[in-house]
């Protein structure tokens, strides 16, 4: 399997994923085949995935008829996701674009940072315009590029300004994820273990028999097989509810709720699948405290993280319970001082605990402080 196209079905708001190998120079026909007919664009990214792929991009473009691409850069990782930088992609958009006869269509080239800053900036220049998202990372690919959520970190709270906004187009370049660090490659594998975990025993148990590995390795058909697996249990999810309100969608947040409050507290010493894996470890420990989860699954997936080379705990240093627990108290989904955790309770299962007691969050927390 080189290639897969996933609808994701949303009505009015419908999209297709488009992922294959050495999709980026034929970029500008997918543009025009979803009816995408900008001659302007303005493209979003770093300035790592910049020099590795503006040009082609832009020469990609150039050949279905765009006569104006600007290129606005953002420091790479989740220090650039900030209030200042996506204030500054939207002065780069008005600067650039400031009437209606030249509105751009945004195209987001870049990981998950790239992409939710983006989408953001999008949604709110001229109260909205059509963005692509074109994801460079495993992670972005598999999870952060699909489902239309789009944020910044703000006030020490992760994601905490954003909207829903969906994107008009998904084109997932897999051979765009040959440059990325094995590093990053192992933080996108920790959402492919997410998606397994909580979503499909039948993924999880392919990783288990050597698909983690070929996965990591980046095997063209393992890696495109996996993606477009995850991607169809993402669109599944978000088809079902979309705005986040039937709580759904609360299980792609398996392992986030404690692991978003490490991502940040651990000043960007983690990158974000790697705190999702210590939350995931936490998130377990919970469900087991709670008798929710059998230890055998507790154990398998203990095993896929550390085959994975992703973290099971964090070194404490002064003050970061507290700064963990305090960033957790602001999660998103805590509503009315109930707290909320997506507990796996098997292989593909899982369930939502309110009003989890306290002291049994906290011990989870410490039980990932070493
Ligand atoms: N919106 C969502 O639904 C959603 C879901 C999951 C995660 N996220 C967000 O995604 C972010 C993490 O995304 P990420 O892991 O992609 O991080 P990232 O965007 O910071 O990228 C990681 C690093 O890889 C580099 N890079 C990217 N593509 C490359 C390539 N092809 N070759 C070489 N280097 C490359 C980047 O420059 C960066 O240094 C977090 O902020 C998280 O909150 C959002
Ligand atoms: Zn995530």
């Amino acid at each position: 399997m080189q290639s897969a196209r996933i609808n994701v079905e949303l009505g009015s708001r419908s999209y297709p994923v488009v992922i294959g190998t050495e999709l980026l120079g034929g970029v500008g026909e997918i543009l025009r085949d979803q009816g995408l007919g900008q001659t302007n664009a303005l493209v979003l990214t770093n300035p790592q995935v910049g020099a590795l792929y503006f040009s082609a991009l832009e020469q990609a473009l150039a050949a279905v008829g765009f006569t104006r691409v600007v290129r606005h850069e953002i420091p790479a990782s989740e220090e650039g996701k900030n209030w200042d930088e996506f204030t500054g992609a939207c002065a780069a958009l008005l600067a650039n674009f400031p009437d209606t006869g030249a509105v751009p269509l945004v195209i987001l080239l870049g990981g998950g940072v790239v992409g939710d800053l983006g989408g953001f900036a999008a949604a709110v220049f001229r109260r909205g315009v059509p963005f692509v998202q074109m994801p460079t990372t495993l992670l972005a690919a598999v999870d952060s590029s699909v489902g239309g959520k789009v944020a910044v970190n703000f006030g020490g709270v992760k994601n905490i300004m954003g909207v829903f906004n969906q994107p008009r187009l998904v084109v997932c370049d897999l051979a765009l994820l040959r440059t990325l660090d094995a590093r990053e490659v192992r933080s996108g594998a920790s959402e492919v273990i997410k998606y397994g975990a909580v979503c499909s025993a039948a993924l999880f148990q392919q990783l288990e028999e050597g698909g983690l590995e070929r996965l990591l390795a980046l095997e063209p058909d393992e890696l495109t097989d996996i993606v477009a697996h995850c991607v169809r249990l993402k669109a599944e999810v978000v088809e079902r509810d979309e705005f986040d309100k039937k709580g759904i969608r609360n299980v792609l947040n398996f392992g986030h709720t404690i692991g978003h409050a490490l991502e940040l507290s651990a000043d960007y010493a983690l990158t974000h699948g790697e705190a999702i894996a210590i939350g995931m470890i936490a998130a377990t420990h919970l469900a087991q405290a709670l008798g929710k989860c059998p230890a055998g699954f507790a154990v398998r997936l203990r095993d896929l993280i550390v085959r994975a080379g992703l973290p099971v705990s964090f070194a404490e240093t002064p003050g970061l319970f507290d700064r963990v627990i305090r960033a957790m108290q602001m999660d998103k989904k805590f509503r009315d001082g109930k707290n909320v955790f997506v507990l796996p309770t098997g292989a593909g299962q899982w369930e939502q605990a309110e009003n989890v007691p306290w002291e049994l969050v906290h011990e989870a927390v410490k039980a990932v402080l070493g």
